[in-house]
């Protein structure tokens, strides 16, 4: 325990809010500070927000109780501290260039602007009862009404949950009711690569029935005209007409919820995970600044979707609380061609840009001639995130698109993280192509064998541990905080369990070998084999399903189910079933997590005690049937044969893939 004390700040002015760390000695000298002396380090980095109310205790941990605080007894508002405070210095800058589906459609909403959209969207949101506290889902697309929305409900002191767009109408549904929300807004449709989305819609589907939602606001993307329910759905913008702009804003308390964000893992349903406001809004200011070596006049062009981590930290939070300039772009990478990014660089004069190696594989495939057709001239900083990015792609892109005069920073965190924690630091941390290299300010990074052994030294490889809480750690499970401390906490006591496997080398550098647990990343997008056999099993059909991952060239992963047909199923057309599973998972979870293969298979492979080897099925997954290793303590081996001849008869029949859309 910490004791209660008032504010002092010890004079630093290294580590305050806009200075530079310019050299890897200064780097090591922060960073050994940073956990020597955390309380003054962190204090410091407190001040990069605008408090209402000082804080009486920097931090305080207790894990016992898996219970984790930050800038205690301070209060503040995240939406004053994204918008209000910067109205005198640089009311008239772009605070969000918002980049058309349609190749050179921009535009650009000020901090001026967004203070009066902001406030109307949030008296939009008291008048329809919302209050302090009350959870609000969004599932919209990238338009500037997303950002207005979020910012709405940071101001009054409501918690949002966005949902990705490429979530289904069910997975909505659990989602309102596991939050408990009441409102939903969404739009009468999204624009993507010259396709329509069918937003509301899917929203029709998921609150049909459910009385919990009594409103439903409907922002306009397109001209289209789509059932409205009387009493229940309004259109935003005519709502909007009706209310000033300006709106009070909620002094919230450091530890108030600022939003939850579902996200898959090994086991049951998605996990709502909870950032609160004061801890969650330095880490992500400061990462953004750090990391992107963000400087005034910058714009910062994040090409992820607001609706995972990466795009509420650094495309809406990390971004607007430093008073930048940042990009909301509507389109994908490849739309109209491959070339779509670079033109947006050109066109807005983009100095740090952030996206997926998944994304990157997708245009790298069309060569260089997209990329070159573009100048590229502003851009200082590329960064990476989601993924482990291959060498192949990380020279390319710093070689190609970064001529070799921009920095790659190859960002290792999640959603629980709430911000960057292994990454390097721009101009100052000597790059390894395929390495997240250092751990950023405050993080200690633990590895550890199977039986919690800390592996310590260089040259060791395990799984990835945190020791020490950061102000972006999240707090609970919304509703479940045992599950918090069971999912995270348990496995290795003491400890944060990442979930990722990770090597650290001769230089202290770490890499991130990807997931130990049930977990896949496809495309950036993380799944749970656990949700997508549970959708596929209440199929029919289907008498039980396995899910792996599977390499997959240009979505790091792919998806990979193997099923076992109920008896009655056995005589079905083949071809037809595939069809029908897939549609299946997209119904229940969305199209993000459509499988790319699905095997009828004769059998699984399980050990005498009935658990489902899934090594085996990784490995058969992959095609690499020769060396399976032991197969001992299986209980039928004759079953893996089966699997073999089934998966070679598939992988013969398949057609190549068609690109996949990546976001
Ligand atoms: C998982 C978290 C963090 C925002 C996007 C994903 C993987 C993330 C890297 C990286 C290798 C990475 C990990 C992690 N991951 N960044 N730079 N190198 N792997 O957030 O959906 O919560 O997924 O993404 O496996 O655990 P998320």
């Amino acid at each position: 325990m910490v004791e209660a004390q008032s504010i002092v700040v010890p004079p630093r002015p290294e580590i305050a809010a806009g200075a530079r760390i310019g050299s890897m000695a200064e780097y090591e000298r922060l960073y050994r500070l940073s956990l020597d002396d955390p309380e003054t380090f962190w204090a410091r980095q407190g001040e990069r927000l605008t408090w209402f109310h000082p804080w009486d205790v920097v931090f305080d941990h207790d894990y016992a109780n898996t219970d984790f605080g930050w800038y205690l007894g301070g209060r503040l508002n995240a939406c004053y501290n994204c918008v209000d405070r910067h109205l005198a210095a640089r009311g008239n800058q772009d605070a969000i260039i918002w980049a058309k589906d349609e190749p050179g459609e921009y535009e650009r909403i000020s901090y001026r602007r967004l203070k009066h959209e902001v406030s109307r969207v949030a008296n939009v949101l008291r008048a329809h009862g919302v209050r302090r506290g009350d959870r609000v889902c969004v599932y919209m697309p990238m338009i500037p009404e997303l950002a207005y929305t979020m910012l709405a409900c940071a101001r009054i002191g409501a918690v949002h949950s966005i949902i990705f767009g490429g979530f289904s109408s069910e997975a909505i549904r659990d989602r309102i009711i596991d939050a408990g929300a009441r409102l939903v807004v969404t739009a009468n449709e999204g624009l993507r690569g010259g396709r329509r989305l069918r937003l509301k819609e899917t929203v029709d589907r998921a609150v049909d029935g459910l009385d919990q939602v009594r409103t439903v606001l409907v922002a306009r993307r397109t001209e289209a005209e789509v059932p409205m329910r009387p009493g229940r759905d309004h259109w935003l913008d005519a709502e909007c007409r009706t209310q000033r702009s300006t709106c009070t804003y909620e002094w919230m308390g450091a530890e108030d919820p600022l939003f939850i964000l579902y996200t898959s893992g090994s086991t049951g349903k998605p996990k709502g995970v909870l950032h609160t406001t004061g801890g969650y809004l330095v880490y992500a200011a400061m990462t953004h600044e750090l990391v992107f070596d963000h400087r005034p006049g910058d714009v910062h062009f994040c090409a992820a979707d607001v609706g995972w981590i990466t795009g509420h930290s650094y495309i809406i939070y990390g971004p607007l609380a430093n008073g930048a300039t940042t990009v909301m772009f509507e389109s994908l990478p490849t739309y109209p061609d491959p070339g779509r990014y670079w033109q947006a660089v050109d066109d807005l004069g983009v100095t740090t840009f952030y996206t997926a190696p998944t994304a990157l594989r997708a245009v790298a495939r069309a060569g260089d001639a997209p990329v070159r057709a573009h100048s590229r001239r502003s851009l200082r900083v590329l960064g990476t995130v989601g993924e482990p990015i291959n060498p192949d792609t990380w020279r390319w892109y710093h070689d190609v698109v970064g001529e070799a005069r921009c920095a790659v920073v190859d960002t290792w965190w999640q959603t629980e993280t709430g911000g960057v924690l292994i990454t390097p630091l721009p101009g100052v941390t000597p790059l390894k192509p395929g390495s997240a290299t250092l751990p950023f300010f405050g993080v200690q990074p633990v590895l550890v064998d199977d039986e919690g052994t800390v592996l310590e030294g260089r040259g060791v490889s395990g799984n990835l541990c945190l020791s020490r809480t950061w102000p972006g750690q999240a707090r609970t499970v919304w509703g479940d905080h045992e599950r918090f401390r069971e999912t995270y906490f348990t496995r290795f006591p003491g400890l944060y369990f990442t979930g990722d496997g990770c090597r650290r080398d001769e230089d202290g550098y770490y890499w991130i070998t990807g997931r130990v647990d049930d977990v896949i990343n496809v495309a950036g997008h993380r799944l749970g084999t656990a949700e997508i056999e549970s959708a596929l099993v209440a199929h029919e059909a289907v008498a039980e399903a396995a899910v792996v991952g599977f390499p997959h060239e240009i979505k790091g992963q792919g998806i990979f189910a193997f099923v076992i047909l109920t008896m009655e199923a056995e005589q079905a057309d083949p071809r037809q079933l595939q069809g029908a599973l897939i549609e299946q998972v997209r119904r229940v979870i969305g199209p993000v997590a459509s499988p790319d293969a699905v095997l009828i298979s004769p059998g699984l492979p399980k050990t005498r005690s009935g658990k489902i080897m899934r090594r085996v099925l990784r490995q058969i997954a992959a095609g690499e049937y020769d060396d399976l290793g032991n197969l001992s303590t299986l209980a039928e081996p004759a079953v893996v044969e089966g699997l073999i001849a089934a998966h070679r008869e598939m992988a013969a029949t398949l057609a190549p893939d068609p690109p996949p859309e990546v976001s």
